[in-house]
């Protein structure tokens, strides 16, 4: 059974040390201290934003995508503290093909400490549960080293280079693209712990999975029964064709009802 999120509301995430969520126009300042930020521009091809104005547009520019569902963002903060330390999120959220885009920017100040992993870790996680994707892609410019760690720790392989693909700062820079397969993240040393918390509304049901309830919970390690239920679901969904047409019947679905 195919994992739905209703798009209501941007469910909120908490990790062991974080907690993810949703952004609002009372962010402009952590927003601008972020975006405005040179060290996180550096790999970026965005314009500062320098101003609460901007900040206030670049807050409504991702409310924006989550009301047309095609992504969705979290703010950054320590656990009980309302200070954004960064954003984390997921972005052009492809239905059809079943894959969506990850990304994360985190306060200077703040770097080094392990959040980015942590928090995307949590957004992978949440993706994989509720918009039914089978892979997530990430892109960061060659030479970004810090971004490209973070999804090494995550389980994400690099499957190749886009050279000179970007215009960056005045000149072409290439762009290494990475993935996660599903299964791939399910190997229990990416998953962590995510804790769900009780604010955080839920339309999830898998093969594999029990509906996760409302109340806090924490995020299992798959045993071996899980293991064997995930790989039929996921041979039964997605990969293996029908012998009598060769067709993959997730994909054919997926492709009339395009038309
Ligand atoms: C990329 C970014 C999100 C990482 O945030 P972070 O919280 O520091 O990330 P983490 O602490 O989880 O992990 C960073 C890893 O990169 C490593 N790293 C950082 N800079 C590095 C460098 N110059 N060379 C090698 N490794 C580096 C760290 O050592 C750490 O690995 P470790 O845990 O094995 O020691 C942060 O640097 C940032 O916001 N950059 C600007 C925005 C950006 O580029 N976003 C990604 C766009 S693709």
């Amino acid at each position: 059974m195919t994992p739905i999120f209703d798009f209501t509301s941007v469910p909120v995430l908490e990790t062991e040390r974080l907690r993810l969520r949703p952004l609002s126009h009372n962010d402009a300042d952590g927003v601008m201290a972020i975006f405005g930020s040179p060290e996180v521009l550096r790999y970026l091809n965005l314009p500062p934003t320098d101003t609460r104005e901007k900040a206030i547009g670049l807050i409504d520019w991702l409310a924006g995508n989550f009301q047309r569902q095609e992504g969705i963002d979290w703010g950054i903060t320590l656990r009980g503290e309302n200070d954004l330390i960064g954003l984390c999120g997921a972005y052009a959220w492809e239905r059809g093909d079943c894959h969506v885009d990850l990304g994360y920017h985190i306060l200077p100040g703040r770097w080094g400490q392990g959040y980015a992993t942590e928090a995307a870790r949590a957004v992978i996680g949440w993706c994989f549960d509720n918009l039914d994707v089978h892979r997530i892609q990430a892109d960061c410019t060659d030479g970004n080293q810090g971004s490209e760690a973070v999804l090494l720790k995550c389980g994400f392989r690099v499957e190749g280079i886009a050279r000179e693909s970007c215009w960056e700062h005045g000149r072409f820079v290439d762009i290494k693209h990475f993935g996660l397969l599903r299964r791939e993240f399910e190997q229990p040393a990416n998953i962590g712990t995510v804790h769900f918390s009780s604010d955080t509304r839920w339309v999830a049901a898998g093969a594999s999975r029990a509906m996760l309830p409302t109340a806090t919970r924490e995020r299992r390690v798959p045993n071996q029964q899980d293991q064997s239920d995930f790989s039929a679901a996921v041979a039964h969904d997605h990969l293996a064709p029908d012998p009598s047409t060769g067709l993959h019947p997730y994909r054919e679905q997926q492709r009339l009802s395009r038309r």
